[in-house]
């Protein structure tokens, strides 16, 4: 018998996962590291990132390193009766932020074929109990990409990619910029947090008419219905942050988190749609288990009221936001001493304040160091971090905005060299509108690149027009306006929601606007 406390969190989850997989009838499949490069290039719109690693095989063909397992599963398996698969492999995908090449170890499970409530109901009992065998304090969140499509046809919104993106950072300020008011009135309950999955569906069954919606919902009702009968009422929760991201999802979508794991740890979700497309008659569903993420799991906070850690952005920004925790009752009366500590407790209140630089904070809080914190609409558009957007804070008011020269004269014709520091958001405006450009990435001191000839225009933060008007320079465009948000980590959220939404709300008085 070998020492089983030498193995890592993750190595024993491979363990525990396989023998209840086993245990419900699910079958090991086992597959190559490589596949055609031509399966994933047809059914790009599935894969969760554009980035695919290729080589040559010795006669030329060309192979990829397979950065999805549910494709090869749906790809090679058969047509007859409802089959189920387990399995273990690592998939290869190029990082969206860094670009460079990924390892990633998955555990998970597809049930493909002849799909009814049973099954969907025991594959979400397969969730909740994969993440019951890592970690006690677990939730499984589930949504329905059918009900959020019925409800914005419903409701007749036709900006639906901007619905969709608002709900998946919960967003409600920009919801409410798109709709109209009684569009939003109707779908803010898709945002709001509920106490309950019961109470999300009640809320929802109020604005849900049409036979669609009802047939989706009543879907959702019956999962938390069977989870609740096998014990796990407490775990299981409704959550539209979970859309449509991928083109992947056709019906359920599924999440989990675990207490101690900054990330999210499960994902899946029927996809009917890429099954058909791939030629097979029924249904499929599936998830996956994130190994990677269990390689980092810190003890779980047993304290009934734990800290919630606050990023906040040093600096002028900084204090005008500590002002608003501090006018909203969530005060650290420690950080008002003169000194260059960096880390304050409120040990009563048990909040935990600390100060980094302005565009590190979403970093902070994706990461789940900080709990929540405040940072510009900039730093979010350029690195896209994957958190809640929560509140508005209506301060830190500013612009992004294309400036040149005084005499600038634009040259279509030619390649419009454009400065700044923020790469991706020049880089998507542009794209829009289709101009070819040369990105010249500086740190600060954006100014001075047109004065020299380094480049024609400028991308950059204008707040009072000070800089620009010193420096013979014009604003030309504004891209978009500017202003300090309230983000959280989403594995924080799940498990500190009360206490955030506290927050929130508190310091939405502060902000003057409803919710
Ligand atoms: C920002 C921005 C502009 C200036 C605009 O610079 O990059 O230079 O503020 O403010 P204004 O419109 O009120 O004049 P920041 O102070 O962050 O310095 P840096 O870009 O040089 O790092």
């Amino acid at each position: 018998m070998f020492d089983e406390s030498i193995l890592k969190p993750e190595e024993r989850a491979i363990f525990s996962l396989r023998a209840l997989y086993e245990e419900y009838g699910y079958r090991h499949f086992k597959m190559s590291k490589f596949e055609e490069y031509d399966l994933y290039s047809e059914n790009k719109d599935f894969l969760q990132s554009d980035g695919i690693i290729t080589f040559n095989d010795t006669n030329g063909k060309l192979l990829a390193l397979k950065p999805d397992v549910t494709l090869s599963i749906i790809n090679n398996s058969g047509a007859c009766g409802t089959e189920k698969y387990y399995y273990n492999e690592n998939v290869y995908r190029i990082s969206q932020s860094s670009g460079a090449f990924r390892e990633i170890m998955q555990t998970g499970l597809e049930c493909i074929g002849d799909i009814t409530e049973k099954e969907v109901c025991e594959v979400c009992e397969l969730a909740l109990k994969s993440l019951q065998s890592i970690g006690s304090n677990f939730i499984l969140n589930i949504s329905h990409v059918g009900l959020i499509d019925a409800l914005i046809e419903e409701y007749g919104i036709e900006d639906k990619k901007t619905v969709i993106s608002s709900l998946t950072v919960k967003n409600a300020g920009e919801l409410k910029r798109i709709c109209t008011k009684e569009q939003f009135e109707a779908l803010k309950c898709l945002i709001k947090s509920y106490s309950s999955a019961a109470e999300t569906i009640a809320a929802v069954k109020k604005i849900a008419k049409s036979s669609d919606c009802e047939k989706a919902l009543s879907e959702l009702e019956n999962i938390c219905d069977y989870a609740a009968k096998i014990g796990f009422a407490e775990n299981i929760n409704i959550d539209f942050s979970l859309v449509n991201s991928a083109g992947y999802y056709s019906g359920i979508v599924l999440n989990g988190y675990i207490g101690g794991i900054s990330t999210r740890v499960l994902s899946g979700g029927s996809y009917d749609i890429l099954a058909k497309k791939m030629g097979k008659e029924n249904g499929a569903i599936g998830f996956a288990v994130y190994l990677d993420a269990i390689e980092h799991i810190t003890l779980e906070e047993t304290d009934p009221k734990p800290y919630i850690n606050i990023a906040l952005p040093k600096g002028r920004l900084g204090d005008k936001v500590y002002a608003m925790f501090e006018k909203a009752g969530f005060e650290c009366p420690a950080l008002l001493e003169p000194n260059r500590k960096l880390i304050f407790e409120n040990e009563q209140k048990k909040l935990r304040f600390f100060w980094v630089k302005p565009s590190d904070v979403a970093i902070y809080v994706e990461r789940g160091a900080a709990d929540i914190g405040v940072a510009g609409k900039d730093i979010l558009l350029e690195y896209e971090p994957d958190v809640f957007e929560l509140l508005d804070l209506g301060i830190g008011k500013c612009r992004m905005a294309v400036a040149a020269k005084k005499d600038f004269c634009d040259d279509r014709s030619a390649t419009l060299r454009v400065a700044t520091k923020f790469s991706n958001i020049a880089r998507n405006y542009y794209a829009k509108q289709c101009r070819d450009i040369d990105i010249i990435h500086l740190n600060g001191s954006i100014e001075i690149a047109p004065i020299l000839g380094l480049s024609d225009v400028i991308v950059d933060i204008v707040e009072t027009g000070k800089t620009l008007l010193e420096n013979n320079l014009e604003p030309y465009e504004t891209i978009v306006p500017i202003s300090a948000r309230l983000i959280s980590n989403k594995a924080s959220y799940n498990f500190k929601k009360a206490r955030i939404e506290e927050i929130k709300k508190g310091i939405l008085k502060e902000v003057n606007c409803d919710d």
